[in-house]
């Protein structure tokens, strides 16, 4: 199996694979400040709900780093006094801020964030440089744990698909939009790595073509025959009996079950449902919000319109028409056949079977 590194870190900067660029061009781009990888995720650089967590834990580490440097300038001394680790909170806390106005909906970007924070403050006794490697080691460690989930979803997974059949999926949630491995393609992996023959057929996902331009590239990489759609062209081969179960990733699970995913997930989802075809949600813990009660609370991204409106700076409707381009949808939870999780399955989920799930800790063995 070809492994893709969507992201990764070299002691200096974080490296990231420019999914602007895919499939024409393989292109890292460096990025060596908390701006660079506010605007790295901003501009869809990188996406995919948990490669923005893994990405935003590193650009609080380039914070953290830039703060040290600072504080060493000024003659602060290298040590967590506790003027000194203050100071270097306050930059934390607005790293933070910077980071999670960059985009609202994955909730992964602001558990990771957090996660950062509480790291800090654990360590704020040890000297500033101590601080810093603390950090850096957590987002590693983030980073590693990120793959390792997804292949523990892709276990799970793997038993509900088909042994020969054709699965339908949406947008990317690949390994491009991870550590590494994917959600709802990993779970397209561990099947076919168990001997399932598996045929996708990937919406090419409007306006950003995830779906034409990733999911594809992906796949063909790892030799999983791959075809192409346009987006509405979805409910004709679901009606006509060509799918045997739709499988997308998450960008934010509310505490009811209910999923925000890629603008016409909900499409599908009721597609499914009106040809009793079973709609599978792939999603990793750090992508559930359990202070969320329902997915009406969830704030959907608005893009702008030129995603729409041209493509590549080339015009492709009347200049100045409006357009409207919500980036993500909200599924209710009714429509999910079952969540797949690092933890296990969770069938016809509801606000019950979430509150029974362990929050935080250990994943199950
Ligand atoms: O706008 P994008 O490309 O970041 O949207 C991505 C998705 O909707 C994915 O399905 C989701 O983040 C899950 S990724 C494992």
């Amino acid at each position: 199996m070809h492994s893709i590194r969507p992201v990764f870190w070299n002691g200096d900067s974080l490296q990231l694979l420019d999914q602007r660029l895919l499939p024409e061009k393989e292109e890292y781009l460096a990025c060596k400040s908390v701006n660079d990888v506010t605007q790295a995720i901003r501009q869809m650089v990188v996406r995919g709900a948990p490669a923005i967590g893994v990405s935003a834990a590193f650009g609080m580490v380039l914070a953290a780093k830039t703060a040290v440097d600072r504080l060493l300038k000024e003659n602060k001394e290298d040590h967590a006094s506790k003027s000194s680790f203050s100071e270097m909170y306050t930059d934390l806390k607005e790293a933070s801020a910077l980071l999670k106005n960059s985009r609202p909906t994955a909730v992964n970007l602001f558990w990771a964030v957090e996660k950062i924070l509480q790291k800090a403050l654990k360590l704020e006794n040890e000297t500033l440089q101590n601080i810093v490697d603390g950090l850096e080691q957590e987002a590693e460690a983030m980073l590693r744990e990120d793959i390792v989930t997804n292949k523990r979803i892709g276990d799970f997974g793997a038993e509900l698909l088909p042994k020969k059949g054709t699965v339908l999926t949406h947008c990317n949630a690949g390994a491009l939009a991870t550590g590494g491995y994917g959600t709802a393609l990993g779970v397209i992996r561990s099947a076919v790595a168990r001997g399932k023959s598996i045929h996708v057929l990937v919406d090419e996902t409007r306006p950003l073509f995830q779906g034409s331009r990733l999911t594809a590239w992906e796949l063909r990489k790892d030799n999983i025959p791959v075809t192409i759609i346009v987006d509405s062209a979805a409910g004709h081969f679901l009606q006509g009996g060509y799918i045997q179960c739709v499988v997308v990733g998450a960008d934010r699970v509310a505490a009811n079950g209910d999923v925000a995913n890629k603008i016409g997930t909900y499409a599908l989802a009721v597609l499914c449902k009106e040809n009793n075809i079973p709609f599978y949600v792939a999603a990793p813990i750090s992508t559930f919000d359990f202070a969320m009660q329902t997915g009406s609370g969830i704030e959907v991204e608005e893009r702008a319109a030129e995603e729409i409106t041209s493509w590549k700076q080339t015009p492709i409707a009347p200049v100045g028409v409006a357009a409207r381009n919500p980036a993500f949808d909200i599924t209710p939870a009714y429509l999910v056949s079952a969540l797949i999780t690092e933890r296990g399955l969770i069938f016809s989920p509801d606000a019950d079977k979430l509150g029974n799930l362990p929050r935080e800790g250990k994943m199950a063995d």
